[in-house]
């Protein structure tokens, strides 16, 4: 480890790189300064109108804002936000990842790794940049029918090439929060066909540079037999499917994803991932049925009887319910979650997206608390008894 003096020395390393065309992002982190709900600040280089700005993305607790800045006003700003309270800085480069950090004696510590992000096109408009490119050579799509030998999205392809791709834009920003160097074991539950299975290990490869032990577990043995073909012929050989239920999954598991995975299968998929202290978890719910005869006659006793009236009513609301107990349930063991919109495809007209990514801190005692008597207070105004994640994880309360 060595020292670095001062953050002008980082902003100039920080604008040789720029120079050099060696720099891929700059993050900061650790924030302690004044500013409410600060907690990243994440620097790219973006192609706006024909020429090379800085963008900028400002993670708060709640919600991301994004700006572009002339790389002027973005190198000041870089100064500006490490004076005034980050007291972590990574400059990802095509060479290496040099990891800043301010010590109490007021001394930057710089520590120095192997590069762990690859530079990003930007000669393209981003808007139509997909980040999942077909080419011929990507032979999992073809032979999954999204497009043909060529490279060409079939026109019955396109709602599920557009589902990888938004799947994809939607991972890009937790994988890069989580470090994906540190993500050696994925697997996905109920990878169905595979489409959403292939196109990550793909995306990890091709985007993050790296080669994790990749599971997709699926109960039905055709489609795990046509998965583990498609590997094979991809050369994906860090890539098997097996054929089981996901409760029984007994592997280790760093990211786990699991889209559409039926009713409670999805239970399963997050206690798998919270028991196996994943660090990313990432759900697509499909059917919701546990709760919702439960809920149909708990809230016939209360003032609530509209909300469950009509059919149509009573289902949405048991998909509220039951992904905000999941979210809760996943929060209680120390998960910050997502809620988010996904496009669904042509099985299920399901679209949310529930992510978790485990926090280094312990979560605090209170919070728990807090947590239990939410979940409580929510099962209680529903006459609901328990929830299945609830019995899986031996949530007591
Ligand atoms: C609707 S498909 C989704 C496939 C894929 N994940 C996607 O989003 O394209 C759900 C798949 O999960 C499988 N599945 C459902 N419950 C399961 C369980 N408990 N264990 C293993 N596989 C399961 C089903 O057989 C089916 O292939």
């Amino acid at each position: 480890m060595s020292m670095v003096n001062s953050t002008i020395q980082i902003v100039e390393l920080f604008s040789s790189f720029l120079d050099s065309k060696s720099f891929v992002k700059l993050s900061m982190s650790s924030y302690q300064g004044t500013l409410a709900e600060m907690r990243n600040i994440y620097v790219r280089e973006v192609l706006i109108k024909g020429s090379i700005q800085l963008g900028f993305t400002f993670r708060y607790a709640t919600r991301d804002i994004t700006k572009n800045y002339t790389r002027g006003e973005g190198e000041a700003l870089v100064k500006e936000y490490l004076l005034g309270g980050f007291s972590q800085v990574r400059i990802f480069t095509i060479d290496r990842d040099l990891a800043f950090e301010l010590k109490g004696d007021g001394f930057w510590r710089v520590r120095e790794f192997a590069p762990s992000l690859k530079k990003q096109d930007i000669a393209h408009d981003k808007k139509k940049r997909r980040l999942l490119a077909t080419s011929n050579d990507k032979l999992y799509l073809h032979e999954l029918g999204i497009m043909d030998a060529n490279g060409q999205v079939y026109k019955h392809g396109q709602d599920k090439y557009k589902q990888i791709n938004q799947f994809l834009a939607l991972l890009k920003p937790l994988l890069d929060e989580v470090d994906p160097t540190s993500i050696h074991h994925v697997v996905d539950m109920g990878a169905g066909k595979g489409y959403l299975t292939f196109a990550l290990y793909d995306f990890l490869h091709t985007e993050y540079n790296i080669n994790p032990d990749f599971v997709g577990v699926e109960y039905r043995q055709e489609l795990v037999d046509l998965c583990n073909k498609v590997a094979e012929s991809s050369k994906f050989d860090k890539l098997v499917f097996r054929q089981g239920g996901i409760i029984d999954y007994d592997g280790e598991v760093d990211m786990l994803i699991a889209l559409h995975a039926c009713d409670t299968a999805t239970d399963d998929a997050i206690c798998k991932a919270i028991k196996g202290n994943a660090s990313l978890i990432v759900v697509a719910p499909c059917c919701h049925k546990q709760i919702r005869r439960e809920m149909e006659n708990g809230i016939k006793k209360n003032e609530l009887s509209s909300l469950t009236k009509y059919g149509i009513f009573l289902e949405r609301q048991a998909e509220m319910v039951t992904d905000s107990l999941r979210v809760l349930i996943m929060e209680y063991f120390g998960y910050k979650t997502k809620v988010v919109q996904f496009v669904s495809d042509a099985h299920t007209p399901k679209n949310v997206m529930l992510t978790g990514i485990k926090q280094k801190k312990e979560i605090v005692e209170s919070r728990k608390a807090e947590i239990l008597a939410e979940i409580s207070a929510l099962k209680s105004y529903f006459g609901i008894s328990t929830h299945y994640l609830e019995q899986l994880l031996a949530l007591s309360h």
